[in-house]
């Protein structure tokens, strides 16, 4: 089927019915449209809070004032509800047409909205982990405990920290491992609601690229790597995704 209506709208989508593997990155601007803020568009929470205090060291020092931090920051994910961001790319795998997606989001709503595939390269809010003995608890169950600062492991009295990727701390291995592998399968690599700023996630559309893949990159901003992308959707992911995937369905149906 060739498409040419000059529409890249559908020139994607017509790429996406003829791959065979459809490989999605996410970031923060899946979730906004979730009530959750993003880090480095207008309204991030990097512009309201030092990022420096999310360096594992820092951490270390201060796990009681970073805990303040992050339950204050972060406490609206915890009631959020997936967009149809979510739900577009949960459907665009029900219709055989999306790989997996691979997110830097803690949030879990891909799963929420029905993804089976989900590589979390920067961990989830699901646990808590205990910085001495390892032992790893629900973090919804530490947040009952918890009466103000860090809450403390149940065993060992050790410190607990948020089973998510600080900065300075290095991807879970086996996440990083199949994102790597997924980016080099990728017929059509989209990176969406995704700045590209932070490595090593911001490689992954670059190696899909070299191995051949076309890059698509939908974000409301410029992002870091909008000059290597062959498509770039200057809008909100909310939007452009569930229109995509209709067009898909279009095309198969
Ligand atoms: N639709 C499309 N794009 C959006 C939307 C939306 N509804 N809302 C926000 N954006 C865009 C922003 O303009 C921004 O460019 O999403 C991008 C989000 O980028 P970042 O805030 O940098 O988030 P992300 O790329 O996920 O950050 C990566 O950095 O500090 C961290 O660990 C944190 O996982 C995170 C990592
Ligand atoms: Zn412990």
């Amino acid at each position: 089927m060739e498409v040419e209506s000059g529409d890249p709208l559908e020139e994607v989508a017509s790429l996406i019915v003829r791959s065979s593997c459809n490989v999605a990155l996410t970031g923060a601007g899946v979730s906004t449209a979730s009530g959750i803020p993003d880090f480095r568009g207008p309204q991030g929470l990097w512009r309201m809070v030092d990022p420096e205090k999310f360096e594992i060291s820092y951490f270390h020092d201060h796990p009681d004032e970073v805990w303040d931090l992050f339950v204050e920051f972060f406490l609206s994910t915890f009631n959020a509800k997936p967009n149809p961001a979510h739900y577009a790319l949960a459907e665009l795998e029900k219709l055989g047409k999306l790989c997996a997606v691979i997110t830097q989001n803690v949030d879990m709503l891909h799963q929420a909205a029905g993804t089976r595939n989900v590589v979390e390269l920067h961990g989830s809010l699901k646990d808590v982990i205990c910085l001495q003995c390892g032992y790893r608890y629900p973090l919804s169950e530490a947040l009952r405990q918890r009466t103000g600062g860090a809450p403390r492991c149940p065993k060992c009295g050790g410190v607990l920290k948020p089973d998510v990727v600080f900065f300075g701390e290095p991807l879970p291995r086996d996440a990083l491992r199949e994102a790597m592998m997924l980016a080099e399968m990728a017929d059509v690599f989209i990176a969406a609601g995704t700045s590209l700023a932070v490595y090593p996630a911001n490689q992954l559309p670059l190696i899909a690229k070299k191995r051949g893949a076309k890059l698509v990159v939908i974000n409301a901003e410029e992002t870091y790597y909008d000059f290597a992308a062959d498509y770039v959707f200057r809008g909100n992911v909310e939007e452009v995704l569930p229109a995509l995937v209709e067009k898909v369905k279009s095309m198969l149906f």
